[in-house]
């Protein structure tokens, strides 16, 4: 099940990150946090509730809350959870973008499918589904997974 490998932000990989990015804004694209009360929060929110809640649960807890990580009865494991209690933080931007635009990447035999949804959400709404999703996560999660998105642009030709 790729969606829980770990994956291990290396300090070595953040600090190249740093330098590599030189005079270039090394915050340039990376999706902020969506600050409460602000028209992204309340976009993302929209989208999260419309488009996200009834598989990954109303706020965020996943498809089966009681076993999130845990196939059901059908052999299959549903939404993960995007809350703190989930994985989704470990996920870069840029891939968080492909999987909304693109869909799951699980196989249907052992997973619920998680459509591609590039069709139905602006760019502009997938931005804000996710800065609004990142308010589920803790400040140390928040900035992990931003450190996550510069080490992997950084590594990009
Ligand atoms: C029809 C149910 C369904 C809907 C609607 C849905 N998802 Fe998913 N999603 C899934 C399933 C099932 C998986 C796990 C299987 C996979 O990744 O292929 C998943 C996986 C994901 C993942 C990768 C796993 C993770 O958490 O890191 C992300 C990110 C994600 N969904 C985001 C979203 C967002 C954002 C929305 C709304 C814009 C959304 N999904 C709507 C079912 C759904």
């Amino acid at each position: 099940m790729w969606f829980l490998a770990v994956m291990v932000v290396s300090t070595s990989l953040v600090s190249s990150a740093c330098s590599s990015a030189g005079d270039t804004a090394p915050n340039e694209g990376i999706i902020a946090p969506a600050a409460a009360g602000s028209e992204t929060y309340t976009l993302g929110q929209t989208v999260y509730s419309t488009q996200c809640s009834t598989c990954h649960g109303t706020n965020g807890e996943g498809q089966f809350p009681d076993a999130p990580l845990q196939p059901d009865i059908t052999g299959r494991y549903g939404a993960p959870p995007h809350d703190d209690t989930g994985h989704t933080w470990h996920h870069d931007d840029d891939l968080l973008i492909q999987i909304i635009r693109e869909g799951g990447m699980g196989d249907p035999v052992n997973f619920y499918v998680m459509p591609a949804l590039e069709s139905v959400l602006s760019e502009r709404e997938i931005e804000a589904v996710i800065a609004y999703i990142k308010t589920m996560w803790t400040e140390e999660q928040q900035a992990a997974q931003r450190e996550r998105t510069l080490a992997v642009r950084a590594q990009e030709p």
